[in-house]
């Protein structure tokens, strides 16, 4: 996935996640570690910006990315890891066993129906909205699972969403998911474009850019790299208590 592309794998099938995880080539998530986009190291200064170390995290489809465990060693108290595979929660869980910060559960994002409403301060989506939205069911799946995150949220709780969608595609989405959001928006060049034009030193840059009236680039902003990610820091709006689901998606204004 990249560059608003899906390939032709169902990225929304279990039994292709879990071929994957099963199948022992790290460059494919298969490896005993794969981070998609950007590490811990990169995000660390949003994170601890955005996100409390005492915060309850729940981390969407988590794979078996080095994510939870660097913001654990980093003081990180309590992340909550699900997946819809079960064989990368699994090896999760064996892996970091010893880890109490850390908890593993098989779970599928569009059904989160063991957790009670408004359970988590911070749900963290690191390439999970965008599988989803390359998933057979795409935009409904997506749009399910983006009112479950709402529903879980505490009021004020934070939708951090790492991604390579741009606001065209993904802000539309996070509306339709009948939720009120109040977004800011980050913009991180790749690693490989860092890389290369920093000739061996690399330090990870991020940008924040105000996003338009109508959730969107400014019309004369230029990506420095077209492969940039974009990172999304939405607040659940208090809007009546309101769970999500109740809401009507006509009558849901997003604050950008
Ligand atoms: C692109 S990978 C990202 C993995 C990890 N977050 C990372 O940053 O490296 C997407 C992950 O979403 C999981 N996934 C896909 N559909 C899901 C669903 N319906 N419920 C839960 N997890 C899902 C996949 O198993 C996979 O681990």
């Amino acid at each position: 996935m990249g560059s608003g592309e899906c390939a032709s794998n169902d990225y929304g099938a279990p039994a292709y996640w879990d071929a994957r995880y099963s199948s022992g080539a790290a460059a494919s998530g298969g490896g005993e570690f794969f981070d998609w986009y950007q590490t811990y190291t990169a995000l660390r200064p949003l994170l601890r910006a955005h996100v409390p170390a005492a915060s309850r995290v729940l981390m969407i489809g988590c794979g078996n990315s080095l994510l939870s465990e660097d913001m654990a060693k980093d003081g990180y108290e309590d992340i909550v890891n699900i997946d819809i595979s079960s064989v990368v929660i699994e090896q999760m869980r064996e892996k970091h066993k010893e880890i109490q910060q850390l908890t593993y559960m098989q779970m599928d994002v569009r059904y989160m129906s063991f957790f009670g409403d408004e359970s988590f301060d911070c749900v963290l989506d690191k390439g999970t909205l965008d599988a989803m939205m390359c998933a057979d069911d795409a935009p409904d799946g997506a749009s399910k699972m983006l009112a479950e995150v709402a529903r879980l949220l505490r009021p004020h709780g934070i939708y951090l969403l790492i991604t390579y969608g741009a606001p065209t595609e993904r802000v539309p989405i996070l509306n339709l998911a009948g939720c009120g959001w109040s977004i800011a928006l980050y913009i991180m060049p790749t690693p490989e474009y860092e890389l290369k034009m920093s000739k061996g030193a690399t330090q990870p840059t991020m940008e924040e850019v105000a996003l338009t009236e109508d959730g969107q680039l400014p019309p004369d902003y230029v990506l420095k790299d077209p492969e940039s990610h974009f990172i999304y820091v939405c607040h659940k709006l208090a809007a009546n208590g309101a769970n999500c689901r109740d809401t009507d998606p006509e009558e849901t204004s997003s604050a950008n």
